[in-house]
């Protein structure tokens, strides 16, 4: 019997027990010996009467698992930083396996955890932490091992992309399109974590890890959310033949150099991203050898999260089982050279609010090539009350130098108002 401790009884917790009951002559079969949740750690036993336990017992107490040695692995599905980050180093420091979902601690303490893990002769599992039933991590640390990876975009939050997705096809504006994803329960009361683009700058932290061998931290991603991305940007995007998604990106820039960031970003419509609707997520790489690649799948929900979660169980009890020792960790991870945000390159759409005079376009056009920004397409749409809407796609430019420009475009006299200034990216 491969004995569990589980921290944690909410949607991923549920997703986990009903995949073991379900599924366990299946998965005893995979590894040789029937896996059994042992104890259950919950704050409030009450709240959960409801629930088929089976024979595992309830404890409010974490020494009933630390201290149980008949418990080899240890799942942690709290989420937040603490007292999860305490749990998974008592945990490893007595020699227990860990599994969590939790980006947050992850991203954090990545390094921390691998070290302790390596004294102790253990292992941290945490494939659900990012693109939840998606086996993102165990792809890049088995299936893609033989590459390089020379780029990663993902669509790493649910949240976001069924919002953009609903302003799109509902034609409805963003907060609108919040509100109702919040009482689908797409998006949680205090959305601010999945709108800002800060969950997904957590995954990309640990992707850094595991996809360029790179130590980061959350504040070396820059992140941009979706709030300001209106109804009208998203019908122009498709008009000039893209679709608007929230992309977490990290490249190799100048050879050397890494650059990660969260924003926005208008892609081809025919790129394999645009098509990733609603709530799944998706990760998208190139590989020196394997070439592009797409994974993509349910990125939340307790059975898929719980899906990376059982599998990750499965892979340390198969090893534990066969007295094998595949260690998960990333032991060799390097501080990154990393590009500052403000060399980093991308094409703009510009949305721009103009008097509609015969000498705009020549103004704008100016103050772009001061800063040796051309211009891929630029479009009149709708005059109203001799107000004319320009909308301008630059080829790819320096973040800084684009920055230099808005602040003077928006300082000639003739431009009303700088609505949206979006990134783009065509040949990813
Ligand atoms: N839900 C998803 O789709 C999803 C997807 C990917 C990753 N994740 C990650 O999975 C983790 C869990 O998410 P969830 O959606 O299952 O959360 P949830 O529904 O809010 O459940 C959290 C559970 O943890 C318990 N808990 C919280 N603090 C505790 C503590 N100090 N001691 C003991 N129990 C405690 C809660 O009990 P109370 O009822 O007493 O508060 C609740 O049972 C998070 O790290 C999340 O980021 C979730």
């Amino acid at each position: 019997m491969i004995e569990v401790g589980l921290i944690g009884l909410g949607n991923v917790g549920q997703g986990i027990l009903n995949i073991i009951q379900e599924n366990q002559a299946l998965l005893t079969q995979r590894v040789g010996q029937p896996i059994h949740i042992k104890t259950i750690m919950v704050r409030d036993p009450k709240k959960y009467n409801h629930i088929d336990f089976g024979d595992s017992k309830i404890t409010t107490q974490f020494s009933d698992l630390i201290n149980d040695n008949e418990i080899k692995i240890i799942v942690e599905v709290i989420g937040g930083e603490t007292p999860a980050y305490d749990y998974i180093c008592q945990a490893l420091e007595h020699g227990k396996y860990v599994v969590t979902a939790n980006k947050e601690v992850v991203s954090k303490h990545q390094k921390t955890f691998f070290e302790l893990a390596k004294k102790h002769q253990v292992d941290i599992y945490y494939e659900a932490a990012v693109g939840g039933g998606i086996p993102i991590i165990r792809s890049l640390k088995v299936g893609f091992s033989a590459n390089k990876i020379e780029s990663l975009l993902g669509i790493l939050n649910g949240t976001t992309n069924y919002i953009l997705t609903k302003i799109e096809q509902d034609s409805q504006e963003f907060d609108v399109t919040l509100k109702e994803a919040q009482e689908l329960g797409l998006a949680e009361a205090d959305p601010s974590m999945d709108i800002s683009g800060l969950d997904a700058a957590h995954k990309l932290v640990i992707l850094a890890a595991v996809a360029f061998k790179s130590n980061i931290q959350v504040k070396d991603v820059f992140y941009e959310g979706i709030e300001n991305i209106t109804l009208k940007d998203m019908k122009y995007a498709k008009e000039l033949g893209f679709a608007i998604k929230l992309l977490a990106l990290a490249k190799h820039v100048n050879g050397k150099q890494l650059s990660f960031k969260v924003h926005p970003t208008m892609i081809p419509l025919s790129h394999p991203l645009a098509n990733i609707h609603n709530e799944m997520n998706a990760a998208y790489l190139k590989g020196n050898a394997v070439g592009e690649a797409l994974l993509s799948g349910k990125g939340a929900g307790g059975s898929p999260t719980g899906s990376a979660i059982v599998s990750d169980i499965v892979d340390i009890a198969f090893d534990h089982t066969q007295d094998v020792n595949r260690r998960n960790l990333e032991p060799n991870l390097k501080t990154a050279d990393l590009c500052p945000f403000e060399d980093t390159d991308s094409a703009f759409y510009i949305r721009l609010k103009v008097n509609d005079h015969h000498s705009v376009l020549e103004q704008l056009l100016g103050v772009l090539a001061k800063a040796e920004i051309s211009v891929s397409k630029i479009l009149q749409k709708e005059i109203q009350n001799n107000i004319a809407e320009i909308v301008i796609i630059t080829h790819p430019t320096k973040e800084h130098q684009m920055a230099q420009s808005i602040s003077e475009l928006t300082d000639i006299d003739t431009v009303k108002k700088c609505c949206s200034v979006i990134r783009v990216e065509e040949q990813v």
